[in-house]
């Protein structure tokens, strides 16, 4: 199978359902489901959050041009935002030979916070004394966990110096293996609470899991066509774009943001937690004191681009919506992966590539050619065009080399006054 399928834009979502389906074997009635014409309804969204009264449907696309590890993957992408998926497949084509990843495992931290301890240096290394008990007590809490070889592994005891006080803060490192894991994780934190009480002499506050989770790293890296074919400035342009982010706080948070509209699309597309990834994420690049990029950028020999990622994917593929939504599932079934690991290698290609092409955009023509083309169909129906009218608006607007809002309004205005048929 390969995932580089040309002019897959052009086709209606039908025939692009068609194309996908032809790969990954779709019965008709997950075509029907993907489509909408079926599936998710208000009384499964009602099972799944509080208060429910309806639902918002979020476009979902498909990223081409994408092989991870050796394998061709066509990548599902939940977003709002025009350009993204786009973006995506187009950078993914540049991409020479494929992207590699590796993955630290699904290793969790669940923080159990400690107060009023007398002795917070005793009561540390008391904790560690009573280390293999309380890796007890926590597996007891979830057998199944144990029985795939996942479960609470090791202990990392931190002295936190508060405002008021020296706090213990204990941090309980769960292999969560393919599942998110933050039911796991609170739940043996919690159950272990009254023996880490009994421990310290202390009294425990809080219970619950750090989204920081630095021992689940994701790690990608893609060589990439250079993009300014004989233009050594827009090369040399692309490398700088990345240095100001590495440097400036305020550069990284939109290269950064423009990393997660990949990372987040895929994670949304899937089921999964889109803000613990977003908060890991964030407070990975700040780690070393300063906030930087997720991504590092090197010119080789022949000028083709080396990127790389590195951050945190507390992502699964068992429990929550990853299973109870019928879209999220029917998503995961297009990527045809089996485990978090390689769920967590496709995000982390994703964001590289998304950077990538941010990267282009902004050291070459700038971003809001490319944008706003995709951008006019929106802008027409912003401006009151009726479904037929948009092809027609936006064709008109692209002729006259002008697509812009108040452009695309007025030739709205101008056909409907002209009689157009509503
Ligand atoms: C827009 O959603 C994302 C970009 O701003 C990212 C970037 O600047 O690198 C284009």
């Amino acid at each position: 199978m390969t995932s580089r399928i040309s002019g897959f834009y052009k086709k209606s979502p039908e025939e692009r359902l068609e194309l996908i389906s032809q790969h990954l074997n779709l019965s008709d009635e997950e075509k029907e489901l993907m489509l909408g014409h079926s599936g998710f309804t208000v009384a499964q969204a009602d099972r799944l959050v509080e208060n429910v009264v309806g639902y918002l449907p979020v476009p979902l696309g498909i990223a081409v041009n994408f092989q991870v590890n050796g394998k061709d993957v066509f990548v599902p992408m939940a977003t709002e935002e025009p350009s993204v998926i786009a973006a995506a497949s187009n950078a993914a084509k540049q991409n020479i030979g494929g992207f590699f990843t590796s993955y630290s495992g699904s290793i969790m931290r669940g923080q159990i916070q400690v107060i009023g301890v007398k002795d917070p240096y005793g009561a540390l290394a008391r904790i560690y004394e009573n280390k293999e008990a309380i890796l007890e007590q926590c597996n007891e809490q979830d057998p199944t966990l144990v029985s795939f070889g996942g479960g609470a592994k090791d202990l990392d005891v931190q002295i936190i110096d508060g405002e008021s006080e020296k706090m213990v803060v204990a941090h309980l490192l769960v292999d969560t293996k393919d599942a998110m894991g933050a039911n796991a994780v609170n739940t043996m934190a919690e159950a272990v609470s009254p023996f880490i009480e009994k421990i310290t002499g202390g009294k425990v506050v809080l219970r619950i899991l750090s989204n920081l989770a630095d021992q689940r790293i994701v790690r990608a890296r893609g060589v990439f066509e250079n993009p300014f074919k004989g233009d050594r400035d827009a090369l040399e342009n692309f490398i700088r774009a990345y240095e100001l982010a590495e440097a400036d706080p305020y550069r990284a948070a939109t290269h950064n943001k423009g990393i997660m509209n990949g990372i987040s699309a895929v994670v949304l597309a899937t089921g999964n937690d889109t803000r613990a990834v977003e908060a890991g994420a964030h407070a990975y690049a700040s780690v070393t004191g300063r906030y930087r990029s997720l991504t590092r950028w090197e010119i080789n020999a022949d000028d083709s681009i080396t990127g790389t990622i590195e951050l945190p994917m507390p992502v699964g593929l068992i429990g929550g919506a990853t299973q109870s939504h019928p879209v999220a599932k029917l998503a995961t079934k297009i990527l045809d992966v089996e485990t978090a690991e390689e769920l967590a290698g496709i995000i982390a290609s994703t964001g590289l590539a998304q950077n990538f092409a941010g990267l282009r955009a902004l050291a070459g023509e700038g971003i809001q050619q490319g944008h706003m083309k995709l951008h006019a169909r929106n802008m027409a129906v912003m401006a009151g065009a009726h479904d037929d009218e948009v092809d027609n608006v936006v064709k008109l607007a692209a002729n006259q080399g002008k697509i812009s809002y108040d452009n695309i309004r007025q030739i709205v205005l101008s056909l409907q006054e002209n009689g157009g048929s509503h």
